[in-house]
């Protein structure tokens, strides 16, 4: 049986989930899978799978504002994360970055924020390759 760290008070077996949308009407065509498996490497790389937990989520009703990753339990939600973005934010998850702010996910409404598909953040892939943004 592995030993707890002597943090005597923790109730949970990760100190970080990492939530990334791969399922519902929009993530899934924005790369959501993709950027899963990207930070899921980026946390293996660093020998943290034992702390930090990245898992593929349902759809966590923000469709459209997409690819959405959630941090807990910082309770800090991004959106339209893309491919290129996942190294820097993975640092911050990692505590080796700083915040990646302009992927901060905004949300215009308390709960479901869903949007037209004609208004999405990222448009649909058609090739398996979601297309790049600066933070
Ligand atoms: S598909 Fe990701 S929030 Fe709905």
């Amino acid at each position: 049986m592995t030993e707890k760290s002597d943090d005597s008070d923790i109730s949970r077996p990760y100190e970080k989930l990492i939530l990334v949308c791969t399922q519902g009407k929009s993530c899934p065509r924005q790369g959501g899978a993709e950027i899963c498996s990207k930070l899921r490497e980026q946390v293996f790389q660093a020998g943290q799978k034992n702390r930090i937990r990245v898992v593929k989520s349902g759809c966590l009703a923000q469709c459209g504002h997409g690819p959405i990753v959630a941090v807990e339990p910082e309770g800090t939600w991004f959106s339209a994360v893309q491919a290129d973005h996942c190294e820097k934010l993975a640092d911050w998850i990692l505590n080796r970055g700083p915040l990646p702010e302009g992927l901060i996910f905004d949300p215009p409404e308390e709960g479901k924020n869903i949007l037209p598909e004609a208004d999405w953040r990222i448009p649909p892939q058609t090739s398996g390759e979601a297309g790049n943004s600066a933070i």
